[in-house]
């Protein structure tokens, strides 16, 4: 992936153009004043799913251990100074039963200490804590729910605890339900007082496409959103999302800004699924795509191969763009070579060149006209993996105004 900033600030006009932009899109955001940057952190699911069997498996099952090691990792390894500071709850942390006040409650084996000793550990390591809920009779996995009249005590439920953020999963509940309670649980985190980033599921039950689903409504009440189905541990799987993503990229692409963000889901970097050059894409896909960056992997064992690339500074000041605009597959190649663009701050841009070619490393020519950058201008050009970089002007020499790029991203 590369960056390339021109050199020069942006014309006055379009100076203009971009206050109101931002004015515009700040009257239609959730106001609770979070996520203005794509959140970043750890989330348990892709890895560590529903697996609690804690005597057979200890080390990897759904317990507070879990938690409080990667909370220790985060903090230890040098992921929460780069801007990774959520670790979340996914299914299966409650008991099969609320409590006899109607509260959602740990399962108290493998939380023995409860939510709240973990989130107080949490904040102590200077990070956050996300949980996971489910509007419906029962969560995917099968634990209690939160059906639309149970949404303001949780709401207060969670808040007590201490936590900071929190994805509402749609199993078990009809369109009706979910019409009706996610806007009611962002109502009910409000007035809870503290603050909650809050990532709803709701369109990714709703097929993630208008009619169906109102982005507008969706960035009013919501931080996140998972669009689309689940990420698994496969090369197939990071495709048929980004595929996905592309395709509809019209009507996704205007829905991200900052405090409300389309969710393609986690990182699966550092599993098993991946190659190198794969782990690479993946990243600079999400990057670029302005997506949360919610790893999931078990940072306790994670290779170093893995860990650089997820801990590249380069890669998540892109990520972390102030502007918060996503980026959209600007050429699609019938040679499967395709290039990716995200206007960032102070005139530059991320521009992904991705082979999805399957033969051999594959020398990609462009041009600047194509990716519509203009030729009156120089350049200065960053590999973000290699770290090196070059200027560049169209005009020497001499007519040859080809920017001759190297794809990175071949298998
Ligand atoms: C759904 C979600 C996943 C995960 C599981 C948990 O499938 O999309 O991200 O939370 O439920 O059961």
């Amino acid at each position: 992936m590369r960056r390339a900033a021109r050199a020069g600030g942006l014309p006055p006009a379009w100076g203009l153009a971009l206050a109101w932009a931002l004015i515009l899109a700040r009257a239609q955001a959730l106001e609770n004043g979070l996520a203005r940057t794509p959140p970043m952190g750890w989330l348990a699911w892709e890895r560590f799913r529903c697996n609690i069997d804690c005597e057979a498996d200890p080390q990897n099952c759904i317990s507070e251990k879990l938690f409080f090691d990667m909370a220790d990792r985060l903090a230890e390894d040098g992921w929460r100074e780069l801007g990774y500071k959520y670790i979340n709850i996914d299914d299966c942390w409650s008991a099969k039963q609320r409590d006899g006040a109607g509260q959602l409650v740990p399962d108290p084996k493998r939380f023995p200490r409860g939510i709240k000793a973990l989130a107080d550990y949490v904040h102590s390591r200077g990070l956050k804590l996300g949980i996971y809920g489910d509007l419906g009779t029962l969560t995917c996995g099968g634990y209690p729910g939160t059906t639309v009249d149970c949404v303001e005590q949780d709401a207060q439920t969670f808040a007590q605890w201490g936590v900071d953020m929190l994805k509402l999963d749609g199993c078990y509940s009809s369109e009706e339900e979910q019409a009706e309670g996610y806007p009611k649980m962002a109502k009910a985190l409000n007035a809870t007082g503290r603050p909650i980033v809050y990532s709803c599921s709701w369109p990714a039950y709703q097929g993630g496409l208008p009619p169906k689903v109102n982005y507008t409504l969706l960035a009013e009440i919501c931080n996140l959103w998972r669009n689309y189905g689940d990420i698994e541990d496969s090369w197939d799987s990071v495709l048929s999302i980004v595929d996905w993503f592309s395709a509809h990229q019209d009507v996704l692409q205007p829905a991200a800004g900052p405090g409300h963000w389309n969710d393609p889901d986690m990182l699966i970097i550092g599993n098993f699924g991946l190659s190198y050059e794969q782990s690479r894409s993946q990243m600079a896909l999400w990057t670029v795509m302005a997506a949360p960056l919610l790893m999931s992997t078990d940072l306790r064992t994670i290779s170093p191969s893995a860990k650089e690339i997820l801990q590249n500074r380069l890669m998540i000041q892109i990520n972390q763009d102030p502007l918060g605009i996503q980026g959209r597959r600007i050429v699609k190649e019938k040679f499967h070579v395709e290039v990716f663009l995200r206007p960032l701050s102070q005139a530059a841009s991320a521009l992904i060149f991705f082979s999805r070619r399957t033969d051999m490393p594959f020398r990609y020519t462009t041009s600047l006209a194509k990716l519509n950058f203009p030729d009156n201008t120089v350049y200065e050009v960053q590999d973000v993996y290699s770290g090196s970089s070059w200027r560049y002007h169209p005009h020497l020499p001499p007519g040859k105004c080809m920017l001759s790029v190297h794809g990175l991203d071949e298998q």
